[in-house]
């Protein structure tokens, strides 16, 4: 009998002390299934009422109905909080409803300067016949130099100080003209493409140079192609790209292994007559190196330079961008900061 009694008195603590723990109401439904179901553990005490004597039942019974009238009374209470509880919460988001806590005009975000030239650029030579083309930026050894003539020994390696990768061979390219031997391998010729991409040298950075910027690349491959298409292309792209008819261009005789003859092309200031910071006041801006595709260049790209000839390009992509929009510093371009962003 004694035994029935400290069951009963430690199963009533048991029962308090867990309901005290519950929570939320979902912890509050677990708490009923296990306490207080049909197989629950009050079921299970009063099942053991059945094994005792008539006499122990005398006890039992009442001390056990009163055990269950105490517990059922606490958790219908417990239930009611929970309900209020819910009521609650809920008339507080009905009543604590803010309107003036929504801003009406949300900020939005507008496309980086590079995506909106790069578009610019792209319809303008789209508009010429050119095609977009993409490349990789980790390239090898042979695209990268050996098929653009410029083999192990060649010093014009010195002039491209190069990221190389730990794989051997492998390198992030350094300019995007080993894209013009992926594009003259994937095409049959006439051809003309145009490749804005990343380029990679390892350099220190300054305001306008990093270790990172970006570069037109342009192909063009046919019969009898001369310079004359070539400076006709260059000058034509450049006085839709700054939006005025008068940018002249000068060429300068320059070297690059690639291309023979090879010039290096300067336009007339967008921004000046006489001279102006931008310039530097020499009223010409530097745009990058072009020239007629080397023989071997072709080789390499699977073209008969007996039977086809082409001219080719590449310009600071990156120059373009700051020319654009007046930025000086190349660093303010490849920051990411939204309040420099903001201004495009
Ligand atoms: N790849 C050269 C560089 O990074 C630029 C260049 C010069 C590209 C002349 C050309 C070209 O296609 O014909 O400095």
């Amino acid at each position: 009998m004694a035994d029935i009694n400290t069951c009963l008195r430690s199963y009533e603590s048991l029962f308090f002390q867990e309901l005290s723990e519950v929570n939320t109401a979902q912890e509050l439904e677990l708490f009923r299934t296990k306490h207080l179901s049909r197989h629950g553990e009050l079921s299970k005490l009063m099942q053991q009422l059945k094994d005792l004597s008539l006499e122990e039942k005398k006890t039992a019974g009442p001390l056990l109905n009163v055990l269950k009238v105490k517990v059922s009374d606490a958790f219908t209470q417990r239930e009611k909080e929970f309900e209020q509880m819910r009521i609650d919460h809920q008339n507080m988001l009905l009543t604590h409803f803010d309107v003036t806590a929504y801003k009406p005009v949300q900020p939005t975000g507008s496309l980086h300067p590079y995506t909106q030239v790069i578009e610019i650029i792209e319809d303008i030579f789209v508009s010429m016949g050119f095609e977009i083309v993409d490349g990789p930026e980790v390239e090898t050894d042979y695209y990268n130099f050996e098929a653009l003539n410029i083999p192990k020994d060649h010093p014009a390696r010195d002039m491209q100080d190069t990221f190389w990768l730990t794989l051997p061979g492998l390198l992030m390219r350094t300019h995007t003209s080993p894209v013009e031997i992926h594009a003259m391998r994937d095409r049959k010729p006439p051809l003309a493409i145009v490749v804005p991409g990343r380029a990679y040298r390892n350099e220190s950075t300054d305001a306008s140079h990093d270790f990172m910027f970006m570069q037109l690349e342009g192909l063009f491959i046919d019969k009898n192609v001369s310079l004359a298409q070539l400076f006709a292309t260059m000058k034509t792209f450049l006085q839709t790209f700054f939006e005025k008819k008068n940018i002249a261009i000068k060429i300068r005789p320059s070297y690059f292994p690639f291309v023979e003859p090879g010039v290096e092309i300067d336009m007339s200031c967008p921004f000046c007559t006489h001279g102006c910071s931008v310039c530097k006041k020499t009223k010409w801006i530097e745009i990058g190196g072009a020239g007629l595709c080397h023989p071997v260049v072709l080789k390499a790209g699977g073209i008969d330079p007996k039977e086809y000839g082409g001219f080719a390009f590449g310009f600071g992509l990156t120059r373009l961008v700051m020319l654009k929009y007046g930025i000086t510093d190349i660093r303010l371009l490849h920051s990411n900061k939204i309040d420099f962003l903001k201004q495009f």
